[in-house]
């Protein structure tokens, strides 16, 4: 979604700053930027559809000082240079992250009042009505600290005012926003990647507070317009975080980073020398139900947690995407808890289910990867993944990640509830140690003779029965998000029921079968398929021979608990290579965002 980068200070050239902030805010997903600076006494606006590089040529621009940058996902109004930000009203340029839901009547209001658009954004309207205020006011800060009052929605501002050449004013409401700081030299970011070249030190700007970037510093007030003093927080991951490190593309370097994370985080949450869950890990004892909420990737991770909890620890648990949960009736109660699943911490859906069920005052955990997120702060409680920053749109390590947590999670609870015995625990506990080498292994196959067979093909159909359902809605979620393949998962009982009939010669089916009792049952299905004339590609956990199937990827077999960490490293392998044989944008595909602040 949309990114936002600003800068003020002497160490740097500001445009070359806003550039590499815009370049490390691509991986958000975008289509097209721009950016607005101080020279002199002017304020130049510089916008191009498309990637940033077509706006490289700004690099050349010695004398800017202060300025604001911005990569645009279209919501209002189409992709166009003039729907693209900055965008200005007479005084005021700014640049916008969110949605402005009632613009239509704030816009309607001021063109009664003699302002003209140029775009068909909701963001022009901000300014007008920025610029509308401060004729109010006869100041900037009163102005800024105003727009609450009359605006529903979602904001995080970068903003110039002509009157003012030496302030960069920021403010945020329901869309994110760091204060970067190098000493006196102060950025304000969507995220920390932006600014990471420059500085690992940053704050957290709340809802509703404004920032003032000048040369002298910066300044934090909250809405009554007193100044604050507020924590500098250090980003822990380093600047390879955010590169490349030698592998063609991040989404590349993420998978490949996953046995590494998750022995981390199995690190974290145990304790390796007692053999045992560590105090980190909480205790879901008390709730007879689950509600996971979550979006894409994340959505099924809870559903791996639904089997695993309902199997294990024999608990109800309901999962729900959360742009259908929010609007919906939900039964829950004081038994009940909301568990949250976003990387990002800012999915706007997932958001207001979290909000929904605390205005409920129903229990809320989350499962968030960037730490001091929305999600993150707002939950009751947080449990932090420490996958560090992923910046591939399609997730791999954070999928991962929120795999091995929440089966630790579920393991907890199926132990306490003695569903399990001790000796059961340690076997399984001791698997989670070593998993990230049978991960590795799994990194260091040849997936080239599957990916021949697909990569041109239209359609391709995935399969499975209890988890191994849910690992074939991620697989096809994978390849269509990065290849662009329609790629459809299906449970295996249910083809019969309408699907079969699509399935021709040759058709590509991958069948996933990893789940010791329902192992004959998804067989059976198979064979539904391949007698029908499809072609299939079998991942399973036992290397039996057979004629159902047409390619074979065998992973180890391991708990339930841990298989689905092995057969997700096919899954994306095979993802990411046909999308590389298709060549195709593999980090920033066509239409998606990495975090997604609105809904
Ligand atoms: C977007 C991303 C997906 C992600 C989903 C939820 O659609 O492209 O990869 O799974 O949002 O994001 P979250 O940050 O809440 O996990």
């Amino acid at each position: 979604m949309c990114g936002i980068v600003g800068y003020v200070g002497e160490k740097h050239k500001t445009t070359e700053v806003l550039l590499t902030g815009l370049k490390a805010l691509e991986y958000r997903g975008y289509d097209s930027a721009g950016m607005a600076y101080f020279i002199e006494d002017t304020i130049k606006v510089s916008k191009e559809v498309g990637r940033v590089q077509n706006l490289e040529k700004l690099l050349q621009e010695e004398n800017a000082t202060i300025g604001i940058a911005h990569t645009r996902w279209a919501t209002h109004g189409e992709v166009t240079k003039e729907n693209a930000h900055p965008h200005t009203q007479n005084k005021f340029t700014i640049v916008h992250n969110g949605i402005i839901e009632n613009y239509q009547e704030l816009k309607d209001n001021l063109t009664k009042k003699g302002y003209l658009f140029q775009s068909k954004t909701d963001t022009e309207v901000l300014a007008a009505l920025l610029d509308f205020l401060y004729k109010k006011e006869n100041d900037i800060l009163k102005a800024i600290n105003q727009l609450k009052d009359y605006v529903d929605g979602s904001y995080a501002l970068g903003i110039l005012c002509l009157d003012d050449k030496d302030t960069l004013y920021a403010i945020r409401k329901d869309s994110p926003l760091i204060v970067g700081i190098e000493e006196k030299d102060s950025f304000i970011a969507s995220d920390v990647p932006a600014i990471l070249k420059y500085t690992n030190q940053y704050i957290l700007l709340e809802n509703n507070e404004i920032v003032t970037l000048s040369k002298q510093g910066y300044t934090i007030y909250n809405e009554k317009l007193e100044k604050q003093e507020k924590e500098v927080l250090t980003f822990e991951g380093d600047i390879t975080s955010a590169e490349k490190c030698g592998y063609e593309h991040f989404m590349l370097k993420e998978i490949y980073e996953q046995p590494e994370i998750v022995k981390n985080l199995v690190d974290y949450y145990l304790n390796l020398e007692n053999n045992d869950f560590s105090d980190r890990l909480p205790s879901l004892l008390k709730y007879k139900k689950i509600h996971v909420v979550a979006c894409g990737s994340a959505y099924h991770t809870g559903l791996v947690f639904k089997s695993l909890m309902e199997e294990y620890a024999e608990v109800e648990t309901i999962v729900e995407v959360a742009s259908e949960y929010r609007y919906k009736k939900n039964f829950y109660d004081q038994d009940t808890l909301v568990l949250v699943i976003s990387q990002s911490g800012e999915t706007a859906d997932t958001l207001a289910a979290l909000r929904k069920a605390k205005t409920d005052h129903i229990d809320t955990l989350a499962i968030v990867n960037v730490v001091g997120s929305s999600i993150a702060r707002e939950a009751d409680q947080v449990l932090y993944i420490y996958a560090g920053c992923e910046i591939a749109v399609a997730t791999t390590k954070a999928y991962s990640a929120q795999l091995a947590l929440l089966s630790l999670l579920a393991l907890k609870l199926a132990y306490e509830k003695k569903l399990i015995t001790k000796e059961q625990k340690q076997s399984i506990l001791q698997g989670y140690i070593h998993i990230d080498k049978k991960m590795k292994k799994l990194l260091n196959q040849d997936y080239e003779k599957i990916v021949k067979r697909i990569y041109n093909r239209q359609d391709i159909f995935f399969i499975g029965r209890g988890i191994d359902y849910s690992m074939s809605m991620e697989g096809a979620l994978k390849l269509k998000e990065i290849s662009y393949i329609n790629a459809v998962s299906y449970a295996a009982g249910e083809l019969k029921h309408g699907t079969i009939s699509l399935i021709e010669q040759n058709t590509p089916v991958i069948a996933i079968n990893t789940s010791e009792h329902l192992k004959e049952k998804t067989i059976s299905n198979i064979k539904e398929v391949k007698s029908r004339g499809a072609m299939v590609i079998y991942i399973t956990n036992e290397d039996i021979e057979g004629d159902f199937y047409d390619e074979k990827i065998v992973i180890e077999k391991t708990s339930m608990f841990l298989q689905s960490l092995l057969t997700i490293i096919p899954l994306q392998l095979i993802a990411y290579y046909t999308a590389k044989q298709n060549g195709c944008d593999i980090d920033k595909p066509k239409n998606l965002a990495k975090s997604v602040t609105v809904e």
